[in-house]
């Protein structure tokens, strides 16, 4: 791999932020850029970063693909919005699920979502902005997991081959490509970003779709989102490092007020790591568990069964998909 690992030890993040934005400056020059924020700790660093390098030249989108968490977009948005960052919330809900429709392999639903984020979504906001460049927040693990053929992160585009300018008509700019979490961690806290950003447990691009087996409708992430939503509830204070709920594809049978009840399966996991290369399962208190199944049973409709993944990473994953 050409990249090179900045370590969180060798990491000075005043320095690394003053040469970030004047690489940002020096390859955007006059013109303006766009980037997308989700609300993670790698594009909200990415997003302060470039602010404070380009200022108004500078177009963030929130895009709202309809596989976000329970009101993430207000959220975010609202947040960045006091931090003097204006944000876009661009609504492609049905261009991601249209193009979702059908799939269940795991790596095409991953590539359809790269297609239609890169190419259809922002291919479109770069002609209308005419920014010629994308920042984005690729970070040392996400290229290490895909050229390790382990699994396509989403915004792997360069190192797979892929010529951006050619393809969708931008140059993609990554300031974080040398830094893992710990590292990103703190140049957002070092930027001035609130704890609820630089503290937060890691979210895959994909984001919902990665915690759905099978086929990815409005309707199977809006149990994810529900069971999301309870899970970050009752493990925030773990302090674990991600914590997640999974939509099976197979159903079970279960029973409800003495009748059969054919239904869902969700899948709890979380995780002990420093960076998500390596992971195991936290040893959750037995009554915390009885109490994610009995809220996961009774608040998210149609789910039957509840299980406890307990397998370490390798030879997990950390998601799912
Ligand atoms: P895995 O599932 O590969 O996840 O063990 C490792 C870490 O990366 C996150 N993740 C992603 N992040 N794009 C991202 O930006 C992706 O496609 C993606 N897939 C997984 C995951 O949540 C975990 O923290």
């Amino acid at each position: 791999m050409l990249i090179k690992e900045l370590t969180r030890e060798e990491l000075q993040p005043e320095k690394f932020i003053a040469e970030k934005i004047q690489e940002i400056r020096a390859i955007v020059g006059s013109g303006s850029a766009i980037n997308a924020l989700s609300g993670g700790v790698d594009s909200s660093t990415v997003t302060m970063l470039a602010h404070r390098a380009l200022g108004e030249r500078l177009k963030t989108y929130f895009i709202d693909n309809g596989l976000m968490r329970q009101d993430e977009p207000q959220r975010i948005a609202s947040l960045f919005k006091t931090l003097g960052v204006p944000v876009e919330i661009v609504d492609a809900r049905k261009q991601f699920f249209d193009a979702l429709k059908g799939l269940i392999d795991p790596e095409a639903k991953r590539e359809a979502i790269t297609q239609t984020f890169y190419k259809a979504v922002f291919g479109r906001l770069v002609k209308a902005s005419g920014a010629k460049y994308l920042l984005q927040g690729t970070n040392y693990t996400d290229v290490e997991e895909t050229v390790a053929g382990i699994k396509r992160q989403h915004n792997i585009l360069e190192q797979l081959g892929i010529d951006t300018l050619q393809a969708f008509g931008y140059t993609v700019i990554e300031p974080l490509i040398q830094l893992r979490k710990p590292a990103i961690r703190a140049v957002a806290h070092a930027l001035g970003l609130p704890e609820e950003i630089y503290a937060r447990p890691p979210f895959p691009g994909p984001a919902l779709a990665a915690r759905v087996l099978g086929e990815v409708t409005p309707e199977r992430v809006e149990v994810v989102r529900k069971a999301t939503r309870i899970v970050e509830e009752e493990l925030q204070r773990t302090r674990a490092f991600q914590y997640l709920a999974i939509l099976h594809e197979d159903k079970v049978t279960g029973m409800r007020g003495g009748r059969r009840d054919y239904g869902l399966q969700v899948e709890v996991r979380c995780w002990e790591s420093e960076d998500a290369q390596t992971g195991s399962p936290t040893r959750l208190p037995y009554e915390v568990l009885e109490r994610l199944a009995d809220r996961i049973t009774t608040e998210v409709p149609g789910v039957v069964s509840v299980t406890y993944n307990i397998t370490k990473k390798p030879p997990s994953t950390i998601e799912a998909v």
